[in-house]
């Protein structure tokens, strides 16, 4: 257990042992819990630190394992069928007894079908990613009992989503890995903390250490989830190519997609820059060439656009192809240095939280006296 106490009389302000003294020792851990109590209640776990869904990677051992660490897991439902979406909850309900979710993509054409899947097998919690969902669809959910977290993209539609009924948000900014919003994780918690009380809001969004969870934390948010720092868990199922691909870069490496010509628009998406990247512009001006030389529709152009990343993050991922595969990454790539369990990288983060409230709270009193 991550546990920092501190003599706020010691005058080394980066200590986080325990200590006596002239005061009663600050005791980090139970500052943290209180920060984020709410969320980690509403997600049933130690810690609350989701282990954000990631397609292909998110699947039994690294969510059974990020729940049995304290922090929680969420399967990635991606575009599985409800058969074998149903066989992973079992394969992690089989390797944890503790809290998990099951993330599903809205625009999945089986969706109705995944919801009862999760109904069906006792899923506590679905998170609704890739738009935002109807009020009939979270009410599906909420009837069987399931708890419902959505993505917030702005205030207004946080807002609008809890009189929807769901029980908590995220909100996830551009830094993070995968499919991406516009605007920056730092930026939507100054617009969205302020304004929500009403449900836990988790943060997402370029998250690698302990002292940034906590300014979110004190900022108002009750959690956080973390992709990319649990890629290279050694409970993750990615190709060892992969996970060295993540372990040699940094943050700049991690980019958002292109788009050459806003008539074919390119759906944004952070990944590590590779062969296919490269690929993926010349597939661009190729298409926009033959548009303009009246040789396919605009339709068949952008169909082309679309597709050349299909099945792309399975090629990397599971593969290890990773010159031609999506290298999906978000900047906080760069503080990935090495395998780590997932019990050591819950440790390390909670730690760093501990230590950085020790270090606040030092810092506090030294300026009231
Ligand atoms: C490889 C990869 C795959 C991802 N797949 C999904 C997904 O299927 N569904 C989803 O909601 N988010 C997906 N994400 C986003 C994560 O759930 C999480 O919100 C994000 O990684 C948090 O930001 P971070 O990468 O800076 O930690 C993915 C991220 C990565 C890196």
């Amino acid at each position: 257990m991550a546990k920092t106490l501190i003599d706020i009389g010691n005058s080394d302000r980066h200590s986080s042992g325990s200590s006596s003294g002239s005061g009663h020792p600050y005791d980090a851990e139970k500052a943290l819990m209180r920060l984020w109590q709410r969320g980690a209640e509403f997600l049933g776990c130690r810690y609350a630190i989701m282990g954000g869904a990631m397609s292909w990677v998110s699947e039994s051992h690294l969510v059974a394992a990020i729940s049995n660490a304290g922090g929680f897991g969420v399967l990635a439902c991606g575009s599985m069928s409800p058969e074998l979406l149903a066989n992973q909850i079992t394969a992690t309900q089989q390797k944890t007894t503790l809290a998990f979710g099951v993330n599903l993509i809205l625009l999945h054409p089986q969706l109705d079908q995944l919801m009862q899947v999760c109904i069906r097998t006792g899923v506590k919690t679905v998170v609704l990613a890739g738009g935002v969902p109807s009020r009939e669809t979270v009410a599906v959910l909420k009837a069987a009992g399931v708890k419902v977290i959505g993505f917030a993209p702005t205030a207004a539609i946080g807002k609008k989503l809890v009189r929807d009924g769901v029980g908590a948000l995220i909100i996830e900014g551009s830094e993070a890995g995968g499919h991406i919003g516009p605007v920056s994780t730092s930026v939507l918690a100054q617009e969205i903390l302020p304004e929500i009380s009403q449900v836990p809001v988790f943060v997402a969004g370029g998250i690698g250490r302990g002292e940034s969870i906590v300014s979110y934390l004190q900022m108002g948010a009750s959690g956080v989830q973390l992709g990319t720092r649990f890629v290279c868990a050694t409970e993750s199922i990615a190709h060892a190519n992969f996970k060295r691909a993540f372990i040699n870069a940094k943050a700049r490496d991690a980019v958002a997609s292109v788009q050459l010509d806003p008539n074919f628009p390119v759906i944004p998406v952070r990944a590590l820059l590779n062969h296919g990247s490269e690929e993926f512009l010349n597939e661009q001006s190729e298409v926009i060439a033959l548009f303009k030389a009246g040789k396919i529709t605009q339709y068949d152009g952008q169909q082309r656009i679309e597709h050349f990343w299909a099945g792309a993050l399975r090629r990397a991922v599971i593969d290890g192809d990773v010159e031609n595969g999506s290298l999906m990454a978000g900047q906080s790539v760069g503080m990935v240095s090495s395998e780590q369990s997932c019990d050591e990288i819950l440790q390390e983060l909670v730690t760093q939280a501990q230590s950085h409230l020790a270090v606040l709270r030092q810092a506090n009193m030294e300026l009231m006296t």
